[in-house]
């Protein structure tokens, strides 16, 4: 059954204060709560109390003290108007619940003895009988009992003693903030004075044995914390900021208020354990969580439709914050990369929907690259649109007007207009039509018109979605440049607002014809279509002065170049190869971006390219071509890679920031091209010489590139065994690379090893994560790898519905390939479909694709 944002109604009751105590059992927590409840003047009438729950065991409830007959159905409990009594009133319920047994990891759960919670955005309701929705805001008092030494809820601490403690909050906040943790952990502490003057102490609570592995988060949430003051004004709000590492967790971390709780593989690090792409993402996930203190938390959502209205807005402030640490142009283009492998494969397939969906069967299953990544893109659009100026108006606003309320996209978008006076009717479309538009750019060039008019027309195609046939025109801003033939630029970076189907700019006054550099900095999410000679391409490639668009004009020609080979069997082109070897050997240009530069699209990417071309992609044929292209790369920078390598060494102790990260990207990309050429001595070598994880494993990778890991993969796993963390790692790579035919084969065997616990979702992800991103694999013609992953969605979905829900989406992409591996991927979600008992998440997302 779905929900609809069209019923939308305010929660008939206020709630003004909750009180809660927890008896800690693993098998049996008592939860008493104390509801504080009037009647919301928002909704008047007569109305029964609606409070959900969920999977508990109801032992009392009283209302103002008298015991009251209520008897709750499989989703919560109705009081009945007539049992309640006329003004303020107290509900007071006491239930049972069994951490212990919660596999789901939603609600009140437990990992290796410790207890933790994850509420967002449901699972509140699996804790005790609550209006479990992000409208109703109250004031949360805690009491923790139980035979544990640390002890940790939101807000400040009120006191503790041997066996307590109580937590209080004073910021109102919905249930699905609500964390408790409980457990034998050590804190690493530090900490910091907001702008006013407030002294915030600073924890990272991990258990015994991991406290060495929060430096760096800890500086991370340091530098998050200074920046969302210099750049939004935002200063934190309580005595007390905590963050607590768990290793069973479904998501990446979780904003909950003054206790942010993570998954300890996106905040435990040090440099022999991760890479260096995980020390960014781990700093940049810190900050999105704490900048969720103003945007989700201060202001939060009036329900679920919005959830983009904090996600979208804290994915951009933790962009915007991670593009200022380490780098603008390098940022942009790694989230473009994402942006395109996971929302445009999204928007493109069965599971599109807009931003702002107006129904779900399960709110769990729209935490998706569309609500967050594209959410983020459309208010960089935003910001584009109104300038710097207009944008930080608008913020203040928003912050002025809604602090303490739970909002919708309306009063977001009203915020703009009314601090810009721009009309948004049009630009709304962004956030509530799926589908990712197409702009076509056509060229002329009268020489003799107006000293030389050059002539840019734009076309945009607003593909058909699931539910949605027809759309109109967006407001896309498409950022063009022009470049005389020398290289230099004639016209600097200039917003086009396309607002038609089909609209013409002309540029007069230009003497020789130029060469238009489109879609600078990636200004709008579309896919664009502008056909250009490989010539141009190079051209751009060499000479644009957009990092971005440099940068993209190597990726246009080798996927063209690419998608030629696949399809006609071509050999690698001249210009692609020429010009990503002189970009890489470049010393003025940042190790970084030439590293960026080196990498060759996806076989996804490029399967995906090939279908919006009308080709039915050949995964193996795509695998096939791809290798030909790496070794062909290897080829052309020949005895360059080692000097290269060599250039790239980084001295000096350990540092994760984005200058030596950068140097060592450059220098493994080069590793990775050598073993080709070389058999993989230098990849042994580097792999016994690596004093970090990003050397080590970039070597390993490379040696199991070749079919030459055994002996490494052994002696990683003899180094690593006993960390959990790191052998997550060791079991994707082999995974990832596998051979396609042998992908089944391998995942077998993985999967019988003692230490594969499908309970814990990263070790269940590095596996069957890794299983769709090997693209020949997954897609092998015989079809193993689709059964198998269905049989472990089924699997995992009796236990974890959530996350098998959230891997199933491996299929999205069906109706690319052929009618062989159609009907093969089809059996298999029908399989799922029919399966009896299966979750409301996972019949949701089969459905889907099933269309
Ligand atoms: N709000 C969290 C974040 O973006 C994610 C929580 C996801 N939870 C879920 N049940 N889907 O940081
Ligand atoms: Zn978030």
């Amino acid at each position: 059954t779905a929900v609809y944002l069209k019923d939308y109604q305010p929660f008939p009751y206020c709630v003004d204060q909750v009180e809660l105590t927890f008896r800690l059992q693993p098998e049996a927590t008592r939860v008493m709560a104390r509801l504080h409840l009037h009647a919301n003047p928002a909704r008047p009438g007569v109305n029964d109390l609606r409070l959900d729950g969920e999977e508990l065991r109801l032992l009392s409830v009283t209302i103002g003290g008298r015991a009251i007959a209520a008897t709750p159905d499989a989703r919560g409990l109705t009081i009945a108007a007539a049992d309640l009594p006329e003004g303020p009133f107290v509900l007071e319920t006491e239930v049972e619940i069994a951490p212990a047994r919660n596999t789901a990891l939603e609600g009140l759960y437990m990992s290796n003895g410790m207890y933790c919670t994850q509420c967002e955005a449901e699972g509140f309701r699996k804790i005790t009988y609550y209006p479990d929705r992000p409208d109703v805001m109250a004031r949360f008092r805690v009491r923790i009992e139980g035979d544990l030494p640390v002890l940790l809820s939101n807000g400040n601490p009120l006191g503790a003693g041997p066996g307590w403690a109580e937590w209080d909050d004073p910021w109102p906040k919905p249930a699905y903030l609500f964390a408790l943790v409980a457990g034998h952990l050590i804190a690493h502490s530090d900490q910091i004075t907001t702008r006013s003057g407030r002294q915030v102490a600073l924890n990272i609570w991990v258990r015994p044995g991991d406290e060495d592995r929060c430096a760096w988060g800890m500086e991370s949430l340091k530098r998050s914390m200074r920046w969302d003051e210099e750049v939004y004004g935002r200063e934190y709000d309580l005595d007390v900021f905590n963050i607590v590492a768990v290793d069973d967790f479904n998501m990446g971390a979780m904003e909950n208020k003054g206790l942010n709780i993570f998954n300890s593989k996106c905040v435990l690090a040090t440099p022999e354990t991760m890479t260096d792409d995980e020390f960014a993402r781990i700093e940049s996930i810190v900050a999105h969580e704490y900048f969720h203190n103003w945007t989700g938390n201060r202001i939060t959502c009036r329900d679920w439709f919005q959830l983009c209205l904090k996600e979208g807005l804290t994915v951009f402030r933790d962009q915007q914050f991670s593009g200022d640490l380490r780098g603008h142009a390098v940022k942009r283009i790694e989230d473009v990369l994402a942006l395109r492998a996971r929302q445009f494969r999204e928007d493109q397939g069965p599971l599109a929907h807009p931003v702002r969906p107006d129904s779900f069967v399960e709110i769990n299953n729209f935490y998706t690259a569309t609500v967050y990544e594209k959410g983020a893109e459309i208010i960089g659009m935003l910001k584009r649109l109104v300038g710097e100026d207009g944008y930080r108006r608008a913020l203040d606003l928003y912050f002025d007007r809604h602090d303490g309320q739970a909002a919708t996209i309306e009063d977001w978008l009203a915020v703009f207009q009314d601090a810009t006076g721009r009309d948004l009717t049009q630009f709304s479309r962004w956030y509530f039509e799926a589908g990712t538009p197409r702009v076509q750019v056509a060229e002329d060039w009268q020489p003799d018109l107006a000293g030389g008019t050059f002539t840019l027309t734009l076309r945009q195609d607003n593909p058909p979605t699931p539910g949605q046939p027809d759309k109109g025109a967006k407001v896309i801003p498409v950022a063009v440049g022009l470049l005389n033939p020398n290289g230099d630029e004639v016209l600097g970076t200039t917003i086009l607002e396309l607002t038609e189907a089909e609209q013409s700019f002309r540029f007069e006054g230009l003497g020789a014809r130029p060469v238009a550099s489109v879609l600078r900095g990636f200004s709008a999410p579309v896919v664009l279509d502008h056909p250009v000679s490989p010539e141009t391409r190079a051209f751009l490639l060499a000479h644009d002065t957009d990092p971005f668009n440099r940068w993209e004009a190597g990726r246009s020609l080798a996927k063209e170049v690419l998608a030629e080979m696949v399809v006609t069997g071509a050999a690698v082109s001249r210009p692609w190869l020429d010009g990503v070897a002189r970009l890489a050997t470049d010393d003025t240009l940042d190790p970084a971006f030439r590293a960026l530069a080196l990498r060759l699209p996806s076989e996804d990417d490029l399967a995906a390219t090939l279908a919006a071309a009308g080709h039915v992609p050949d995964p193996a044929a795509i695998h096939a071509a791809r290798r030909r292209m790496g070794d062909a790369l290897a080829a052309a920078l020949g005895a360059e890679l080692a000097a290269l390598r060599a250039a790239m060494t980084v001295s000096g102790p350990f540092s994760a920031e984005a200058g030596p990260a950068g140097r060592r990207a450059l220098a493994n990309a080069c590793l990775a091209l050598q073993t080709r050429l070389d058999g993989g001595e230098a990849a042994r070598a580097a792999f016994a010489a690596a004093t970090n994880m990003t050397d080590r494993l970039a070597a390993l990778v490379a040696l199991i590139d070749i079919g030459a890991g055994a002996e490494a993969l052994a002696a990683f796993e003899a180094e690593w065994k006993a960390d959990r963390l790191v052998m997550d790692k060791w079991f994707m790579v082999q995974v990832v690379h596998a051979p396609p035919a042998e992908l089944a084969a391998t995942v077998e065997q993985l999967t019988a090893r003692a230490d594969f616990n499908m309970d814990n979702p990263n070790r269940f992800r590095a596996v069957f994560g890794a299983v769709s991103a090997n693209h020949a694999g997954f897609h092998h013609a015989d079809g193993a790898a689709y059964r198998l992953l269905a049989d472990w969605l089924l699997r995992l979905d009796g236990r974890n519905p959530q996350t098998a829900a959230r891997m199933s989406t491996a299929f999205e992409t069906w109706r690319r390939y052929d009618a062989g591996r159609q009907a093969l991927i089809r059996a298999e979600l029908s399989r799922m479909a029919a399966t009896p008992g299966l979750s409301r998440d996972l019949s949701e997302m089969t459905a889907r694709m099933l269309g």
